[in-house]
């Protein structure tokens, strides 16, 4: 979709193939092509974009408030009738389980529909007068320009839209290119973003990264680059810009969430949240617990308990019933984790688990791994996927330790019942992440909370509230008493 018009396609594609199973025969389809775009196109996308925008003259950016909601609210009610066909290619191209891809959907919708009632508000706000000294203000906020705006393959609606939508809604234009998985998805909503928004406002292109994103930022014109995904592809568009001094940065990076697991931890509750935190959708969510500290004293219980349950959780297709490990997306991942676990295992490490590191289709059984030592991949790499590393300690100040080493700093979640053990940790812990998570797995949502990350895991909060904030910058006009 560029300059509003959907583009006839008469040059190379790429399949999107699927990697769906069922549990005794494997089932490769290909779902369709995409268009393997490239800098032609690309340019053409960015000249729409700059067009539209007019260095801030432009159609969107000086649009009533009250014109750009109608265009948004159109388009969010326009998707709402596509839930069944998005929900089915969820499950199709990036094998998240139906209750799951359910739960995407709706929680992008709300975040539309919450970004629209939290806009409302910041334009009420910015109709108050303030007045410090004998001068009197009125402070708006105001669109930064040309976004360029890539997803991740893990939640290629919920959070591509998490940076797309506030973008949009305030007055910026936008390049937008989907995630190499999770694709497919953005079809059915391709004719909503024609003719919802005037033409030039959101522009989408399919292809790879580089072929597309490389050639935009080159050119110095795009304002703000939002992205999650990976610190690799995001340093590396950031470099391509002539002028990255100039550009903002909105990203979501990688994390190695802990769970700390203290002596005096509920067990069975523990265990609920450990197995949800590490093993929802594969582990393939940068909110994942990543990494699991548990104290001496409760090592072998929890070791033994927690991975029974590993192997008790249910493979299969997507839409099956009670379903909670699924095929991956990625053709290269279970490789991958076969080389974490035999990296650890040669440095002592034992599976726990008596399916870890099974084999079949596109799966590989998540392999509960201890002990864990710091040398080891799995220690260090951000696995996204299935495979759980467990280390044991004595003192809290180990795990504190690590996670002030730790290049990521996102969230932790912290397992125990003495008040008087967790408050001060709570204080320490909310000094080196930014969630701490009581008694429960690290997650994003609710989406109205803030989500970022320090060192090497965010740049920018995103949150309905924060993100129009990270996608707008205030001006304000002064004027004296006189
Ligand atoms: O990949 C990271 C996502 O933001 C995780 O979101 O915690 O809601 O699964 P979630």
């Amino acid at each position: 979709l560029i300059n509003g018009e959907l583009k006839r396609w008469r040059g190379n594609t790429t399949k999107v193939a699927s990697t769906i199973s069922s549990t005794d025969t494997y089932i490769p389809t290909v779902l369709g092509s995409i268009p393997d775009m490239g800098e032609t196109e690309a340019i053409e996308a960015l000249d729409a974009a700059l067009g539209t925008y007019n260095q801030g003259k432009g159609v969107w950016p000086t649009m009533k408030v009250k014109d750009r909601i109608e265009c948004m609210e159109s388009f969010v009610r326009k998707m709402e009738t596509k839930r069944e066909e998005i929900v089915k290619l969820l499950m199709w191209e990036i094998g998240k389980s139906l209750p799951d891809s359910e739960k995407e959907f709706d929680r992008t919708v709300e975040y539309i529909y919450d970004t629209i009632e939290d806009y409302k508000q910041l334009d009420r706000d910015s109709a108050k007068f303030h007045k410090s000294g004998d001068v009197y203000a009125h402070i708006r906020r105001g669109p930064l320009g040309i976004v360029l705006c890539l997803g991740p393959y893990n939640y290629p609606l919920n959070e591509t839209f998490a940076l797309l939508i506030p973008a949009i809604i305030m007055g910026n234009t936008t390049i937008f290119k989907p995630a190499k998985h999770g694709v497919l998805l953005i079809t059915p909503l391709l004719e909503a973003f024609q003719t919802c928004f005037p033409k030039g406002v959101v522009n989408i292109l399919f292809g790879r990264g580089r072929a597309v994103a490389a050639p935009i930022m080159k050119t110095g014109k795009v304002d703000v680059l939002a992205l999650i995904g990976n610190s690799k592809s995001a340093n590396a568009l950031q470099e391509q810009h002539p002028k990255s001094n100039r550009l903002r940065l909105v990203l979501g990076l990688e994390a190695k969430n802990p769970a700390i697991i203290l002596p005096d931890a509920d067990l069975d509750l523990t265990i609920n949240e450990v197995i949800a935190g590490t093993t929802s959708f594969n582990g393939q969510r940068c909110t994942a617990l990543k990494v699991v500290y548990v104290h001496e004293e409760i090592k072998e219980e929890f070791l033994k308990r927690f991975s029974e349950r590993v192997d008790q959780l249910k493979f299969g297709n997507p839409w099956d019933e009670g379903v909670k490990l699924t095929p991956l997306p990625e053709p290269g991942k279970p490789g991958y984790i076969q080389e974490l676990i035999d990296d650890a295992l040669s440095k002592g490490a034992v599976i726990q688990n008596k399916k870890g590191g099974e084999h079949f289709d596109n799966y590989i059984w998540p392999a509960v791994l201890y002990p864990v030592s710091k040398d080891m991949r799995v220690y260090e790499e951000e696995q996204f996927g299935p495979v759980i590393p467990v280390l044991s300690f004595k003192d809290i100040e180990e795990p504190l330790d690590d996670m002030a080493e730790s290049n990521y700093g996102q969230q932790v979640s912290l397992f125990g019942k003495d008040v008087y053990t967790l408050s001060p940790l709570i204080d320490t812990l909310a000094n080196l992440v930014c969630r701490v998570n009581l008694n429960s797995s690290c997650q994003r949502g609710p989406d109205v909370y803030p989500f970022t990350g320090r060192k090497d895991s965010a740049q920018a909060t995103l949150s309905v509230h924060d993100a129009l904030r990270s996608f707008s910058i205030r001006t304000f006009v002064a004027f004296k008493d006189n």
